[in-house]
């Protein structure tokens, strides 16, 4: 196949270097962005008087059958085209004859390539947020019918204070939102059309980059052309949104792989989730939570990756930019198969409330509270703290709790003891007097899950 740049450089590139500089066994990927920007480009040509009415009806008809091709994989994405514009170019051409040769008037694969995967960025962040969506309805079930599950809260992974379950699925909830906005802050900046850049300076013809954008739906084109075909920050961009989010399903993948285990069980992942040992019969393993925590790995590789290749470019666009493509790819289809797997596994694990509710019983989580039922008394909170720490540690020495203590010994401590402090340390009171907005009570674990109820319907609180 006669390559694009065939008057400059005579004979044949090396099939080894062919290979090498070839795109077309990813960028394939682009090929509707690559069309949708092709028709466009050519109704403004014919617009601005560049190509006639009849050329621009005939290179649309043929794009459309291209695509319906593509589409229908009918297309052999061979190694002969160096990437999907030249592919679609020279589809294009054998099609419809010459009026295929005139589309790129006015264009660079610079631009074209800038703007093809800008348009897939923005439609994958799309697809990225319903997805988030969902995990984050997932996690409000279970918080809603966990608002009133008493667990331990830990900090240092040490047994802290009580809490709802329902309350920490919300943490994770809440991350989650950010992300979403996080992504649709990054579509916000990207909004401009590098379509009209060309290689670097623009063109001699007399485009109207205005008509360009708008139908390709962006609010403006892009102010300076070689920062156009430049930019990838929108990648590195969407990439560090991406790695953030996974960071977050990381540390949620790495709870679950701990609630699952024997030492804490309090949850049961559902079979359906769930892998066993090839010789270790006994074996529940979860393996999903275990590869959304590995592969965070990789989508931190994808950011890291196109990084260091943008760092030292000099303007404008150079070939190592032909290494965005796999990092964006490989990140999205990484991330959505987390998402996907994670919300109907939140959904169907089974909570052990008892053993969340007897592990709270076991540390002290109530020690803070103790404390506070002094300081209430009268007591300063730093004493209250001191005599609660001797209490705790003479507890421990004797195998009990704070609340196995009789009043009696308890009011030779402190006179300030008296009956109402078993119900100050019982573990749903503790959890029920926090109820400063924000906390773990079943009443603000549901006022949250409301909350994020009213964003997943209107993208907004
Ligand atoms: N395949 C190229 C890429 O992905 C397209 C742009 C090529 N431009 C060029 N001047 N060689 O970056």
């Amino acid at each position: 196949m006669a390559k694009l740049w065939t008057g400059r450089i005579a004979g044949k590139t090396d099939p080894q270097a062919n290979d090498f500089n070839s795109s077309i066994s990813f960028d394939q990927r682009l090929y509707a962005q690559d069309i949708q920007g092709s028709k466009v480009h050519s109704s403004m040509l014919a617009k601005q008087g560049i190509i006639t009415t009849e050329e621009k009806e005939k290179i649309h008809q043929g794009l459309e059958e291209i695509l319906d091709l593509m589409n229908q994989n009918k297309i052999e994405f061979s190694h002969e085209y160096e990437d999907i514009h030249t592919c679609v170019e020279q589809l294009l051409t054998e099609k419809i004859g010459d009026a295929g040769k005139k589309l790129h008037t006015g264009r660079s694969r610079n631009d074209q390539v800038a703007l093809d995967l800008k348009l897939y960025v923005a439609q994958e962040i799309g697809e990225i947020q319903k997805a988030i969506k969902q995990v984050i309805h997932a996690l409000c079930q279970v918080a809603k019918a966990n608002a009133d599950t008493i667990m331990p809260g830990y900090t240092h992974l040490q047994r802290a204070q009580p809490i709802t379950f329902g309350h920490t699925l919300m943490a994770y909830a809440t991350m989650l939102k950010r992300d979403f906005k996080r992504l649709a802050n990054t579509l916000e900046i990207m909004d401009e059309c590098p379509l009209g850049a060309g290689a670097l300076a623009t063109t001699t013809f007399n485009l109207d980059r205005d008509y360009t954008a708008k139908h390709l739906g962006f609010s403006k084109p892009m102010s300076n052309s070689l920062d156009a075909v430049a930019d990838r920050d929108y990648c590195i961009e969407y990439l560090s949104d991406l790695s953030i989010m996974m960071m977050h399903l990381s540390r949620l993948s790495e709870e679950m792989i701990l609630w699952s285990s024997w030492e804490f069980k309090f949850i049961e992942l559902d079979n359906a989730f769930s892998t066993g040992s090839s010789i270790m019969p006994q074996k529940k393993n979860p393996d999903m939570c275990e590869l959304i925590r590995g592969k965070t790995g990789r989508v931190y590789g994808d950011l890291i990756g196109l990084f260091t290749v943008m760092k030292g470019l000099p303007l404008a666009y150079n070939k190592d930019m032909q290494e965005d493509k796999e990092s964006v790819f490989d990140a999205t289809d990484t991330v959505m198969m987390c998402l996907n797997v994670l919300a109907p596994m939140i959904e169907t694990m089974k909570v052990l409330k008892d053993n969340m509710k007897s592990a709270g019983q076991k540390g002290f989580i109530n020690a803070t509270d103790c404390a506070d039922y002094l300081t209430k008394k009268g007591m300063p909170f730093r004493d209250a703290y001191k005599l609660t720490g001797e209490l705790v540690a003479s507890c421990i020495e004797q195998g009990i709790v704070l609340e196995d203590l009789p009043l009696e010994q308890l009011k030779q401590i402190s006179p300030l003891f008296d009956q109402d402090f078993f119900d100050s340390v019982d573990l749903l009171n503790c959890v029920n007097q926090r109820h400063v907005y924000g906390g773990p009570t079943p009443k603000s674990v549901l006022a949250q899950v409301e909350q994020m109820e009213q964003f997943l319907a209107n993208d907004h609180e």
